[in-house]
């Protein structure tokens, strides 16, 4: 980052912009920018070039936030096979720093606009292959016109920064925003990226329209997901099986997602029999595609990246959980709950790998277990690592 009287300039990925000196991050600055997302522009960089490589013909592009217009010119400039790609900003002053850096940056395929993204993305309706959606907080209000304008075979990105609401922290303005019962547990990040799913799920079900999640993370501040989209009442109506809710037991861990849109939840839990807190709707299908993810693997090494290392192991431990069944359990709170200090984490590992569950580690959380086996099963295997850390 150099600066000179008024402006910042700031080298990321294979372009160079100017942005108004601020004082702090903030959506109070003269014009946004957030260093700390620059990782979230190479995720986007590398998934957008899995699916231009995946899909026929040039794509179209409508970076619908774009502030000093960053994310919009580094897909312009990085992606192949960009027909062209629409930036819109309600700031005026965005507008016109996002205008210089095209200009400086030498791309010809690239528009500027002052315009709500609602309007841009209803105006422009069928012509965009893919949509990004970046906001300061929740994406809600602007998913439908999104739903309503993405062609089929399109991608849609979404932002979401409100993860107070998504996790729980806020029950009301979660179900006012998503129209779901957020639930505070310690996989309340998961949570909060099958609410963000099954609120966009809901809303593309109105156009005939479904989803398949193609990556989704939770990082920092933030949870981004990416999707592609389908068309087809018949496929519509089957995808929404995926909604369903969380039910959490507190006194001994024990969770299940059950899917339906009004299923039979218990009221007790089945293995210990105190009450179960539910959380929901949310998407209980898979939030992570193996493929597509190792897609984004391979093609990280023709993107300029200043984190690799931090890029390579969050795409690695995703690429491993994509199989993994929903929510995860946490070492800590598993060994809090049996009054014991925690054995290490590897060696749990192993042994549930040993016992035949499934096993991953996540990228939601450095302690958390991604398993197959059942609580009690999961307390006998942390005892038993416990036993033989003491022992050694
Ligand atoms: C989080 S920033 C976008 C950051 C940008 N995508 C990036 O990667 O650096 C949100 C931007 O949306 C703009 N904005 C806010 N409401 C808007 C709306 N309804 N339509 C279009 N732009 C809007 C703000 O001026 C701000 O520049």
């Amino acid at each position: 980052m150099d600066t000179d009287n008024n402006n910042l300039t700031i080298h990321e990925g294979n372009v160079t912009i100017k942005v108004p000196k601020f004082e702090k991050v903030s959506a109070k600055a003269p014009v946004f920018y957030n260093p700390v997302m620059e990782l979230n522009r190479d995720i986007s960089v590398a998934a957008l070039t899995v699916f231009s490589r995946n899909h026929e013909g040039d794509i179209s592009i409508c970076d619908s936030f774009g502030g000093t217009g960053i994310r919009g010119i580094r897909y312009a400039k990085e992606l192949k096979g960009v027909e062209n790609v629409v930036i819109t900003d309600l700031n005026p002053l965005a507008v016109q720093f996002a205008e210089e850096n095209i200009k400086n940056d030498q791309i010809e395929n690239v528009r500027v606009f002052r315009e709500d993204a609602n309007i841009m993305l209803r105006r422009c309706r069928g012509k965009f292959d893919v949509v990004d959606i970046d906001p300061f907080g929740t994406p809600a209000p602007y998913v439908e016109s999104a739903a309503a304008g993405l062609r089929a075979g399109g991608m849609l990105c979404v932002t979401a920064t409100d993860t107070s609401s998504l996790c729980g922290t806020y029950t009301e303005p979660c179900i006012r925003k998503y129209g779901a019962k957020p639930l505070k547990t310690e996989y309340c990040h998961e949570n909060g990226i099958r609410i963000l799913a099954g609120f966009i799920a809901r809303t593309f079900a109105k156009y005939k329209k479904y989803m398949n999640i193609m990556f989704s993370h939770s990082t920092e501040h933030y949870m981004r997901i990416y999707l592609t989209v389908g068309k087809g009442a018949k496929k519509t109506d089957e995808s929404l099986k995926n909604l369903g809710y969380v039910a959490h037991c507190d006194n001994c861990l024990n969770r299940a997602l059950i899917k339906g849109m009004v299923p039979q939840i218990p009221l007790k839990c089945p293995v210990c029999g105190e009450s179960l807190r539910i959380g929901g709707p949310l998407w209980c299908g898979p939030i992570i595609d193996e493929d597509f993810t190792a897609g984004m693997i391979e093609v990280l090494p023709q993107i300029n990246i200043k984190e690799e290392d931090k890029i390579i192991k969050l795409l690695k431990t995703c690429y491993k959980e994509a199989s993994a069944p929903a929510t995860y359990y946490d070492l800590h709170k598993v060994c809090k709950n049996l009054k014991i200090s925690a054995p290490p984490l590897l060696n749990v590992l192993e042994m549930l790998k040993n016992a035949g569950y499934f096993v991953s580690r996540t990228h939601f959380e450095p302690t958390g277990i991604k398993t197959d086996a059942p609580i009690e099963e999961l307390k006998k295997i942390v005892l038993n690592a416990k036993k033989s850390s003491i022992k050694d």
